[in-house]
């Protein structure tokens, strides 16, 4: 049982493809490693004790998606991390991320049709809701008008799925990811931004390590508890787990309908400033940071209501904000070795 995850040197899809592994699955990852590199194959190996099949390719382009398939015709399921995702960027280059992202998508559905592969797991985003009307959100809560290319991007290949498992034998399953934290307990694979981390934890573990000088928190004067913007942290194992019952459901035909959604967050949100405490509590290094003024563009806040996927699923995150902080930590220690 082969799975391809394509952008599966990535941080979410480096930890999917341990828990694929774990879980008895081949994998086959394509990546272009543009935000990546090859050593993360290495760590996968080292992890589970088998080394992914890799093919470099950049997917965008319609003959190295093809070749993918042909090369690897024992493929049974897609799962697509592949997509170029830093919000602010999308703002400044559109094209590019509509060409990438969607070109991306378009490719393997084509290949998919061409080569019998039925099962397909999207990597969504809780950004398809924008700022929420009702906490926590539900799946069945509205999608609101993009805010950012980026955004855009996962509503369209949301919205293109929905009519191409109506009229082809692909089923699919959209996973609507929260903001995904933390590290592998090994500190072997994590989040490795290339260049200024735009995201919280990267910001805070380089600024512990000495390799910024402090961090700005954004805001300070939003209608929250602290002032400061919440949301729902959860532990990238968690999310990589989510991947694996996921495409087993397709698998094994337990979807109820040809395109489901699911919320994959933790149910909790915290505030930056309770991101800050937990990660001084867990790992004892005092954080220099400072307010600064709110970033554009950012929600005041958002968390999940996981009803939905405990139920449907069977699944539920089992990681606490101190496990996600603490690993995150050790992550980034491993990597200034
Ligand atoms: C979290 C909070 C910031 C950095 C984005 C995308 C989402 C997904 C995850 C890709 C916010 C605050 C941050 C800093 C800060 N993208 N912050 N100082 O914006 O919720 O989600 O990244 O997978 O689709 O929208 O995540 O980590 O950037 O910010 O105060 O240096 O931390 O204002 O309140 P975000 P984030």
């Amino acid at each position: 049982m082969r799975i391809l995850t394509t952008g599966g040197t990535g941080f979410i899809g480096s930890h999917t493809t341990v828990e694929l592994q774990n879980a008895g699955f081949d994998v086959v990852i394509a990546d272009n490693l543009s935000n990546s590199n090859e050593q993360v194959l290495d760590r996968i190996e080292k992890i589970t004790g088998k080394r992914p099949a890799f093919i470099k390719a950049d997917l965008s382009c319609p003959k190295e998606c093809k070749q993918v398939f042909d090369t690897y015709k024992d493929i049974e399921g897609v799962i697509n991390f592949a997509a170029y995702k830093a919000v602010g960027e999308s703002v400044e280059k559109p094209i590019m991320y509509y060409q990438n992202n969607l070109g991306i998508f378009l490719n393997l559905v084509e290949n998919m049709k061409n080569n019998g592969v039925k099962y397909f797991v999207q990597s969504s985003s809780c950004t398809v809701y924008g700022e929420p009307d009702s906490l926590p959100i539900k799946e069945t809560s509205p999608v609101k008008k993009a805010t950012s290319p980026y955004g855009h991007t996962k509503q369209i290949v949301e919205e293109m799925l929905s009519f191409i498992t109506a009229s082809t034998d692909i089923k699919a399953i959209a996973l609507r990811y929260f903001n995904p934290i933390g590290a592998h307990e090994s500190a072997l694979i994590g989040e490795l931004p290339n260049g200024v981390p735009n995201n919280l934890l990267p910001f805070v573990t380089q600024t512990a390590a000495g390799i910024r000088k402090e961090l700005k928190v954004f805001g300070n004067d939003y209608p929250t508890p602290d002032g400061t913007c919440i949301r729902d942290y959860i532990h990238v194992v968690d999310l990589a787990k989510a991947h694996v019952v996921a495409v087993k459901r397709l698998l094994e035909n337990k979807n109820k309908e040809n395109l489901e959604f699911f919320n994959i967050g933790t149910g909790k949100g915290f505030s930056v400033l309770e991101i800050i405490n937990s990660f001084e509590k867990t790992t004892g290094v005092k954080l220099p940071w400072s307010f600064a003024p709110r970033r554009e563009g950012d929600i005041i806040q958002i968390w999940a209501d996981t009803k939905y996927a405990e139920e449907e699923l069977g699944w539920k995150a089992q990681e606490t904000l101190d496990t996600m902080t603490l690993s995150s930590w050790k992550w980034q220690q491993a990597l200034d070795k």
